[in-house]
C-alpha cells in the first residue's frame, strides 16, 4: 500500500474514519455535478469499501488526501486501473475529488505531480490517462497542469452513465506517456 507526502499534503490508503468527510463531499451538488450528483450514504459507503479492497490489490488507489498540518481531509486523488473496457483500454488512470472548499489551492496539481512520478519511477507504467465530461473544465484544466494532452479522436461516451443523464456521456480522454521507454 502507497502513503504519498508533497509539501503541504499526505495521500495514504483508505480508513474507516474516512466514511465521514467522504460522505459529507459526495452529498454536495456543486462537487457531484459531473458523477450525477449526491450519493447516499450506502453508494458511498460501498465506494470506500471497494477502494479499500482494490487498494489492497493493486498496491494504490484512488485515496484519501490529507492535509500536512492539520490531517483535515481534503478529497480523493490517485491512480486506478480502469475497471471497464473502452478504446484505450487496459490502462491506468489519475482521478481526483476535492471538497468545495479546498479547490482552488492547488492541491490536486501538487499531489497529482506525485502520482505522475510514482506511476512512471516506481510502478513503471508506460502510461497515464485522464478522462472527464467534456465540459468538466475544472478537471481538464488539472490534466493540462500536469502535461496531459489531448486527441479528440480519443473522446468516448462512458458506458457507465446512465442513459438519463445524456449530458454527462461525453468524455474527453488526456494522455500522458512515461518519458522513460517502459521495461520489458
Ligand atoms: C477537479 C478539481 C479536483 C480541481 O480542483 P482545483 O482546486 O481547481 O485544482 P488545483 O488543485 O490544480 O488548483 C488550481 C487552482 O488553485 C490555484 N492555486 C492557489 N494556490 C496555488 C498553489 N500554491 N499552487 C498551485 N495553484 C494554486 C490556482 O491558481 C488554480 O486556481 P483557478 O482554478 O482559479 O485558476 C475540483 O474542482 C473538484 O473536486 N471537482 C469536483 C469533482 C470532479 O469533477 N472531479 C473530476 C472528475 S473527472
Amino acid at each position: 500500500m502507497t502513503t504519498l507526502e508533497t509539501p503541504r499534503l499526505i495521500s495514504r490508503p483508505w480508513t474507516e474514519v474516512d466514511i465521514e468527510p467522504f460522505f459529507a463531499l459526495c452529498s454536495d451538488p456543486e462537487v457531484m455535478r459531473y458523477f450525477g450528483g449526491p450519493q447516499s450514504r450506502e453508494k458511498v459507503e460501498a465506494t470506500v469499501r471497494s477502494c479499500i479492497e482494490l487498494q489492497a490489490r493493486f498496491g494504490v488507489w484512488l485515496q484519501p488526501l490529507v492535509l500536512k498540518e492539520t490531517s483535515a481531509f481534503v478529497g480523493m486523488a490517485g491512480i486506478a486501473e480502469v475497471l471497464f473496457e473502452e478504446h484505450f483500454t487496459p490502462a491506468v488512470e489519475i482521478g481526483w475529488r476535492l471538497a468545495r472548499k479546498h479547490w482552488g489551492h492547488g492541491y490536486v496539481t501538487e499531489i497529482g505531480k506525485a502520482f505522475v512520478d510514482y506511476a512512471f519511477r516506481e510502478r513503471n507504467f508506460g502510461e497515464l490517462v485522464s478522462f472527464a465530461v467534456q465540459d468538466n473544465e475544472r478537471s481538464i484544466a488539472v490534466m493540462k497542469r500536469l502535461g496531459f494532452t489531448h486527441d479528440p479522436a480519443d473522446d468516448f461516451d462512458h458506458k457507465r452513465v446512465p442513459d438519463d443523464l445524456p449530458h454527462l456521456k461525453r468524455h474527453v480522454l488526456y494522455r500522458l506517456k512515461n518519458p522513460v521507454e517502459k521495461s520489458a
